[in-house]
This record gives structure tokens, C-alpha cells and sequence, in this order.
């Protein structure tokens, strides 16, 4: 299970305050991300597996040591309680998030901000869960979280102007550029991003090009560090397919319908590198059953 959280002591001051975002690659475990922060870092329901990519990612530095030291991992939702600030990660799935909102309004403190990394669901809706909607917000990092600079966030019809600037100081401190998009569908860069995945699908099942020729096309072609089905690999075909039905129906509009051959490989479990398998694939190819 994953869970991205960070729980947040502001009184430690703001030198003590480091991001080491991680990502699990555990062929065997479940993905998980983690945002371990310099006071202290908290990963719930990571069943511990989430420690794995981060040390060995941080083994030599003095900095990775401290860090882990902070670290805590838990099954246990209950412990986190007394967090300021909650970061969830989870599936995108609508229900299964507001499943989680609702539970982690009960658990939490009144004074905790419960922020989400979704890619596209609404974050209004996300806190019609909540009984708390002044405190919930969009924290959308991009992938990988240590490499990229850019989090996005997302306010809610209700989220209020000093969630906003808490979350906004919090992703800066973590050395991020920001931007703010209003709630809509995708927001802004999984609503420019998708349709080009999804048109790359869609020029590959017409038959218009090999898979090859449409990455380096565009790579070489529009100057993007990967071509879009590696990319769409490397994010998870599930979740593209995911943001592209948010997008379809979010919108309305017909230009937004996943292309077919995203719907089958999602179908086949070709999910993408996380898999083993997807538009391309890596070394040992894991299938799950998902009955
Ligand atoms: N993949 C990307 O490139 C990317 C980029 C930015 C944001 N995101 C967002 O981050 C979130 C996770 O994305 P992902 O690609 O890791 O998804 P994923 O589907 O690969 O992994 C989701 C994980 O959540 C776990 N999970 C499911 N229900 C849970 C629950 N109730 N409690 C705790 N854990 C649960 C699953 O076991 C799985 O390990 C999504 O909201 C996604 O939109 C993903």
C-alpha cells in the first residue's frame, strides 16, 4: 500500500527541513512514494517496503543517515493523528481516495491539512468527503519527485487562501517551483500532457508510424527528454488511462476519448515499466490477475 505523507513539526526551523522524495522499485511491492522531511518524516501504510529505494538511494550520505532517522513507517493509520500536514498518494481512483479522505478526517487533528497528489480527480470533490473542505488541497508532484522542480497545486471551490500559502511555503522549502491551477479536469499540465500521450497511442494504432519513430519523433522533433509512450510507460498506462476518462468526462468533449489500444494494453495488465510491460518492455514481465 502507498501513501505519500509527510507530518510536519514547524517548530524545528527551516534549515532543519530537507525532501528526500523516493520511489520504491521493489519488483515484489506494491509503488510507493515517499517524502521523508527533515524533522519529521512519516510514511503511513507503507508496511515499511517504502524504506527500500531510499536507502539505498541516500546509503553514503551523511544527510540520507539523519533522514532516515526521522523516518517512521506504519500499517497504521491511527498514528497519524498528531500530523500537520497529510500527503496522500494513493490509487487514482475518485471512490478509493474518498474512502481515504473520509477516514483521515476522522483520525486527524481539526488543524491538519490534507493535501493530495492526484493527477486529475477534483479536488472539490475529494473534499465533500472531508468535513473540513477550507483544508483540503491538490500537492501534485511530477515524476520522479526528486528530479523534477515543478508541484502543482490545485485549490478547491472551498480550499482556503491560508491552506494555499502553507502548502505553497511547504513544496518551495522542498526547493519546488510553483504553479496554481484553478479545479478543472487535469489542471493544467495533465490537460495539455494526456491528449498528446493519448494522440501518440492513437497515431500508433492507426498505423501511422512504429512506436520507435513516434518517440524519437517528438523527442528530436519538440526537444522532450522522452518520446510520449515511453513516457506513458514510465507514469503507468492504468494511471493515463485513468487522467484521459477524468478528462472525457470531466469535459465533455470527444477529443478526450482514450484511444483503444490504451484501453487494451490496460485491459492485458500491460501497465507500463511498473509492470514489466507496456508499450515497451523491461526485463522480467510481471502479470497480476486481478480477480
Ligand atoms: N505515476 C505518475 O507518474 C504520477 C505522477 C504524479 C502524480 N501521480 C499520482 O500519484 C498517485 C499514485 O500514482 P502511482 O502511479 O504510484 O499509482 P499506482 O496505481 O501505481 O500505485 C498506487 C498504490 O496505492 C496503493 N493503494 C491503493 N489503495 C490504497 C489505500 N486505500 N491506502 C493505501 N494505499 C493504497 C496500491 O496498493 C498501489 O501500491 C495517483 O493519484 C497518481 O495520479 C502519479
Amino acid at each position: 500500500m502507498m501513501m505519500l505523507v509527510v507530518r510536519w513539526n514547524t517548530d524545528k526551523g527551516r534549515d532543519s527541513l530537507q525532501s528526500y522524495p523516493c520511489r520504491n522499485t521493489r519488483k515484489d511491492g506494491p509503488q510507493s512514494n515517499v517524502l521523508v522531511r527533515g524533522c519529521v518524516g512519516y510514511c503511513a501504510l507503507g508496511g515499511g517496503r517504502c524504506c527500500f529505494e531510499l536507502v539505498r538511494a541516500l546509503a553514503d550520505s551523511e544527510a540520507g543517515d539523519n533522514a532516515l532517522k526521522r523516518l517512521r513507517c506504519s500499517t497504521n493509520a491511527e498514528e497519524l493523528r498528531t500530523s500537520d500536514i497529510i500527503i496522500e498518494a494513493i490509487v487514482e481512483s475518485e471512490d478509493v481516495k474518498k474512502k481515504l479522505f473520509s477516514a483521515l478526517d476522522k483520525i486527524t487533528k481539526p488543524s491538519t491539512i490534507l493535501a493530495s497528489n492526484t493527477s486529475s480527480i477534483s479536488i472539490t470533490r475529494l473534499a465533500s468527503a472531508t468535513g473540513r473542505p477550507r483544508q483540503v488541497i491538490g500537492m501534485h508532484f511530477m515524476n520522479p519527485p526528486p528530479i523534477m522542480k515543478l508541484v502543482e497545486i490545485v485549490r478547491g471551490a472551498d480550499t482556503s487562501d491560508e491552506t494555499f500559502m502553507t502548502v505553497k511555503s511547504l513544496a518551495e522549502r522542498f526547493g519546488k517551483t510553483v504553479i496554481c491551477s484553478h479545479d478543472y479536469p487535469g489542471f493544467v499540465v495533465n490537460r495539455i500532457l494526456m491528449p498528446m500521450i493519448n494522440e501518440a497511442f492513437f497515431t500508433l494504432y492507426t498505423g501511422v508510424a512504429a512506436k520507435e519513430d513516434i518517440d524519437v519523433g517528438m523527442k528530436l522533433g519538440t526537444n522532450q527528454p522522452m518520446g510520449p509512450l515511453e513516457l506513458a510507460d514510465f507514469i503507468g498506462l492504468d494511471v493515463c488511462l485513468s487522467i484521459m476518462k477524468v478528462l472525457h468526462t470531466g469535459l465533455g468533449d470527444s477529443k478526450y476519448c482514450p484511444c483503444p489500444l490504451l484501453v487494451q494494453y490496460v485491459d492485458a495488465g500491460r501497465l507500463g515499466r511498473k509492470r514489466g510491460i507496456g508499450v515497451y518492455t523491461y526485463g522480467k514481465v510481471l502479470y497480476k490477475s486481478r480477480l
